[in-house]
């Protein structure tokens, strides 16, 4: 499932990060064969279907293990028709407070509503503050460096007991 809406997030960053489908009609899917593993965790958002009226997913987010302290959001993904909703705060807010304290966020320069999005969940996550730095994309000169904000969590944030999910 998480593999199908993977691709609509790379569409969705098609024009941002200029990146053509591949020769069997994907978008990179890559970074998702490390998932799932104890280091690599992903949560999907579900919300009753209007025309099936079961549980079907309207958001994702995958985040993984860059040392035994630091965890990294890799992705995040809202449903273009619920967004302004806030679903993707609750889901990047949830996900932040089930890993380790520290954790880094990456967004592409040209992700105008992603910088937004982040530095606005930077204040909510992280209230004694956070670092915004620029990070060169690998092997991509031709694209402005990505933007990575560092943030602690504080010692007294609980992790939620339930998984992700939103009504
Ligand atoms: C970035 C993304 C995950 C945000 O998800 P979202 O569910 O729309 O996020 P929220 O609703 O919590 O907040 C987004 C905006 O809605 C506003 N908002 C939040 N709750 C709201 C509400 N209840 N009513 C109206 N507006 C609301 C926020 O102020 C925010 O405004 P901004 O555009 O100035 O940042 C989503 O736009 C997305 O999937 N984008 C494409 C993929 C992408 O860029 N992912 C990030 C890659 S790093």
């Amino acid at each position: 499932m998480v593999a199908w809406l993977f691709q609509l997030l790379r569409h969705d960053l098609a024009l941002v990060v200029r990146g053509l489908p591949y020769e069997d009609g994907r978008y990179a899917h890559g970074p998702l064969e490390a998932y799932p593993s104890p280091d690599h965790v992903g949560y999907a958002v579900w919300r009753d279907h209007p025309n099936t009226s079961r549980p079907a997913p309207i958001a994702f987010a995958l985040c993984e293990a860059v040392t035994v302290a630091r965890w990294s959001m890799a992705a995040l993904w809202v449903s273009p028709v619920v967004r302004g909703e806030g679903v993707g705060t609750r889901l990047a807010l949830d996900v932040l407070a089930r890993h380790g304290d520290e954790w880094e966020v990456a967004f592409q320069h040209d992700n105008v509503s992603a910088g937004r999005f982040w530095r606005r969940i930077g204040d909510l996550a992280f209230p004694s503050g956070w670092d915004e730095s620029r990070r060169p994309v690998t092997r991509r000169v031709d694209v402005p460096a990505d933007h990575v904000i560092v943030g602690t969590r504080p010692p007294s944030a609980s992790a939620p007991g339930a998984p992700a999910r939103a009504g």
